[in-house]
């Protein structure tokens, strides 16, 4: 009977050490599980920031700044930032108002505020305010131009509230070597006329650079692609008024075609933007004759 109690005694305790110790021992377990789960949890979060910031960094510098005013896919006028092979990036003044999206403003006179009367090296780099008179430069043109086909739209504006304009299918200016000459001009289409396909070809002329030894600069101080010398001269001398006299014929803000050679333009604005622009619409047009047949 004793020695059934003694064992009965043993196998209590037994039993309770072996339930006490089997229990810290879940609850360490319990614990360690709890412990890991929640690094798991950690762990999985973590990776998800990194991945998404992996994502994000990778969609920059992919993306980084857009090529064009039309690739910017802005539908707001003024001044945004772009960058193309060969540049670093620059800002532009991106027009929606005179021609639909897309264009890059590349000259712009409005007011005489600026002399235009310019060297070589100040129209290789630009000069003038975005917001108002300004060319964009003979440098950074050519290596847009370089990039991917353009389209060269020419807005002009008198002083008696008439616009007019010029279109061409294709524009590209070479080179610095070879005078960034208006290597490749496309078909012309509009109302002003086309004043500048007897310069295609030409290399760009100031008073202090002159290729072909002309001196048309000089002689209708500007600065413009002159052959022999122009049909037009859209960097020529401001004139408030527009009409000027005989003698100083070509000199002025001259588009032969719409005014003659004895009258400057109040406004005159060149823009460019990529061909592919054309295509985007034909497609969009496609598929709204195919949504609505
Ligand atoms: C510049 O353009 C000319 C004419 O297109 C070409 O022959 C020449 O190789 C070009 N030079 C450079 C440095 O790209």
């Amino acid at each position: 009977m004793e020695l059934c109690w003694l064992c009965i005694s043993i196998i209590s305790v037994g039993f309770h050490l072996s339930y006490g110790s089997q229990s810290s021992l879940e609850v360490a377990l319990e614990k360690a599980e709890g412990l890991l789960s929640s690094l798991r949890t950690q762990i999985e979060e973590l990776k998800q920031v990194y991945g998404e910031a992996v994502a994000q960094n990778k969609h920059q510098e992919a993306v980084g700044y857009p090529s064009s005013c039309l690739a910017a896919s802005t539908n707001t006028n003024g001044v945004h930032t772009i960058q193309v092979p060969g540049l670093e990036p620059f800002p532009v003044f991106c027009d929606t108002r005179l021609a639909g999206s897309g264009w890059t403003v590349i000259q712009r006179r409005q007011d005489g505020s600026e002399n235009f009367y310019r060297s070589w090296s100040e129209y290789a780099q630009g000069f003038g305010d975005l917001s108002g008179e300004f060319f964009m430069g003979l440098e950074p043109l050519h290596f847009l131009t370089l990039a991917e086909p353009y389209e060269l739209f020419v807005h002009l504006e008198d002083f008696y509230g008439g616009t007019r304009y010029a279109r061409y299918e294709d524009f590209v200016i070479g080179n610095a070597s070879a005078s960034y000459p208006l290597a490749v001009l496309g078909k012309y289409s509009g109302d002003a006329g086309d004043s500048l396909s007897y310069q295609k070809g030409m290399p760009f002329s100031t008073f202090d650079h002159d290729d072909l030894g002309h001196g048309c600069a000089m002689t209708y101080v500007g600065a413009w692609w002159y052959d022999d010398c122009q049909f037009s001269n859209l960097n020529g001398q401001y004139v408030d008024g527009g009409r000027y006299e005989a003698k100083l014929s070509g000199r002025g803000i001259c588009w032969m075609t719409w005014m003659g050679y004895d009258y400057g333009y109040k406004v005159s604005q060149m823009m460019i933007r990529p061909k592919c622009s054309n295509s985007i619409q034909r497609q969009r047009q496609r598929r709204q004759s195919l949504n609505f047949n």
